[in-house]
């Protein structure tokens, strides 16, 4: 039974402020060094600015390792790459380790980054319950109910690299790469921020009737083994969900 933990803001900065604070108390104060992993589109660059201007100088950089959920097979310096984005709008902006940041390579062969990548999250975090295990996943959600680049109707496991799947774009047909449900499924805490009246819908149904919409929406599969779904949301993104949801 997965618990969600309903955090609402009054808009995007509040919500990245909220965001920041709970890393702070529940992640960044408790760990030495922190594993996280990123996500990409657009929601995360209000966040990622905010650590960029407001917040620059009470983040641990130096103890942060990166990772991304996903990336698109384009190049960094692409305008769809997800790296390219958190470069533009915090890597460029703060001292994080360039050591301690490991891109997924979107220029690489798509099955062979796929396979790099499991192999490097094997290698680079903990292990628990047989898996790698990040300290933080933090995820988008498309209106569809995919989330990383996991998208409904396809497949988000893969025998022989557990870890990493290649997936395509519905839409656009675009190549992308991404952590499966079982590797967010075994992060320490899980974190969808959503923002915005269009996901209000798809942030009810999941959040409403999880197990109803498991076999439709990949979002709807993320079950953490710690039993807790932590939920980032502005008020227009959480309009349809009951408010005493909220005191959850
Ligand atoms: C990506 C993301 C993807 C994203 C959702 C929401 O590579 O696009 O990882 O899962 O989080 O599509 O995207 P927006 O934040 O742009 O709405």
């Amino acid at each position: 039974m997965i618990k969600d933990r309903i955090h609402i803001y009054k808009d995007t900065p509040a919500l990245c402020e909220g965001v920041t604070h709970f890393l702070q108390s529940h992640i960044f104060t408790r760990k030495k060094s922190i594993n996280l992993c990123l996500s990409g589109g657009n929601t995360p660059k209000a966040l990622f600015d905010h650590w960029s201007n407001a917040r620059k100088n009470d983040i641990p950089w130096s103890r942060i390792t990166l990772f991304w959920g996903d990336e698109r097979c384009v190049p960094p310096d692409s305008e769809s790459s997800n790296y390219g984005m958190t470069q533009k709008h915090l890597l460029d902006k703060v001292p994080v380790p360039v050591e301690n940041i490991f891109r997924i390579r979107g220029e690489n062969n798509p099955e062979e980054e796929a396979t790099r990548y499991s192999r490097l999250l094997a290698e680079k975090l903990p292990s628990k319950n047989q898996y790698p295990a990040f300290d933080l996943v933090l995820l988008g959600m498309g209106e569809d109910g995919h989330t990383a680049s996991l998208f409904p109707g396809q497949s988000t496991q893969r025998n022989n690299a557990p870890n990493c799947i290649v997936t395509v774009h519905p839409e656009s047909g675009m190549k992308r790469i991404s952590i499966t449900e079982n590797i967010i499924n075994n992060a320490g805490t899980v974190i969808f921020l959503v923002t915005g009246r269009n996901k209000a819908p798809i942030v009810e149904e999941v959040i409403r009737n999880r197990e109803a919409y498991a076999g439709i929406y990949p979002a709807a599969r993320i079950t953490p083994r710690n039993g807790i779904v932590h939920w980032f949301l502005d008020k227009p993104a959480a309009y349809l969900i009951d408010k005493t949801l909220a005191k959850k």
